[in-house]
């Protein structure tokens, strides 16, 4: 049968590969040559076979037959070669051989793009600083300036994590996940004190339909600066600097007045259409300007709960989602992609 021939032919192939990579010796060579090789090795009795069937399968299985001979004499001139470049031929290793390449990943664009901000703020002697994804309500809204039933809650619905046992005042729903990176803003000022910069990139998560600008779960990046004396014109300053630094000098920026609960006065940062420069295009809705983020003067409140005396110190804060930002940067029109792990799209960067 054909068959078997074909299956006899592979399995001489995985054994004679396989024995190859342990031959140590010119001995060792030898006797792997000759029952391989050899006339009376293995090829040669599967060659006999072969002579036997009707001429069509022995050129198809003749040929077969004949490549596996070539990779296998091949094989033995690469050992001997290794061997006699020894000298002795007790040693077989040729660490001049190249090696087996081993495939390298590249960073996910969100990650590449998080880095570029954080150097440039890092270099504007900006700290960064990290915290948890599962929040307590009491930092995600109520020291922000949120306290139960605030209406602004309903602008950040997110996924609330119902504790097991029942909290002492009788409220489930305690623990969500967090919605905003605002919350690092407490966090991280319970071991620092003023003067203090820092920016805390994180993932967030939103209970949002999902479609080519909203996932559930994305990229933010919030901003505190706290000293005596900090004014909106420091904010300005800062956050124009960071933006030229991220997208070219020519970019300019507009500040428009908004709400946030945790800082009075609150704005929306927008940034001149680096695509269009302003002529109109649809990334921008032919307004020329870009949604960046949002910022503002952190609220007396909110410092009074970071323990900084609000008498004394100001500050700014600011919050960008770095999704958004990436997918300006690159040209991505769809912030799914970025979590498809689609490798066609992930190659890209
Ligand atoms: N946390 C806000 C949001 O998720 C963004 C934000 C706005 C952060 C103003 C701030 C800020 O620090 O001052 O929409």
């Amino acid at each position: 049968m054909i068959d078997d021939v074909a299956q006899k032919l592979a399995n001489i192939k995985t054994k004679a590969v396989a024995e190859f990579f342990s031959l140590q010796n010119d001995a060792e060579i030898e006797k792997w040559r000759v029952k391989y090789l050899g006339r009376k090795g293995a090829l040669s009795a599967l060659f006999e076979e072969i002579g036997k069937f009707r001429t069509e399968e022995r050129q198809y299985l003749g040929k077969a037959a004949n490549e596996l001979k070539k990779e296998l004499e091949e094989k033995l001139r690469a050992a001997s070669d290794r061997t006699k470049s020894h000298g002795k031929g007790e040693e077989s290793f040729d660490e001049t051989a190249p090696g087996i390449p081993v495939p390298r990943g590249t960073k996910h664009p969100l990650t590449q793009f998080t880095d570029r901000i954080c150097a440039v703020f890092t270099s504007m002697g900006f700290e960064i600083v990290e915290d948890r994804e599962v929040e307590k309500v009491e930092y995600n809204f109520d020291k922000l300036n949120m306290p139960d039933n605030h209406p602004a809650r309903d602008m950040w619905d997110t996924f609330y994590i119902k504790s097991q046992i029942p909290p002492a005042n009788g409220m489930f729903h305690e623990v969500v996940l967090r919605t905003h990176t605002s919350p690092v803003q407490l966090r991280a000022m319970e071991t620092r004190k003023p003067p203090v910069r820092l920016v805390v990139p994180g993932r967030c998560y939103r209970h949002d339909a999902t479609d080519a600008s909203h996932e559930t779960g994305f990229y933010q990046l919030e901003g505190l600066v706290i000293d005596k004396g900090v004014s909106v014109a420091n904010m300005i300053y800062v956050l124009d600097s960071v933006l030229k630094r991220l997208f070219g000098n020519f970019v300019k920026i507009r500040i428009r007045p908004s709400f946030f609960p945790f800082v009075e006065p609150g704005h929306e940062i927008d940034m001149s259409c680096m695509i269009c420069e302003q002529k109109g295009c649809s990334v921008c809705s032919k307004t020329g300007w870009l949604e960046m983020m949002g910022s503002g003067m952190v609220h007396p409140v909110v410092l009074n709960n970071m323990g900084v005396d609000s008498e004394l110190y100001t500050g700014f804060a600011f919050g960008m989602g770095i999704d958004r930002l990436m997918m300006l940067y690159y040209g991505v029109d769809d912030i799914r992609l970025s979590y498809s792990g689609d490798l066609r799209f992930l190659k890209q960067f």
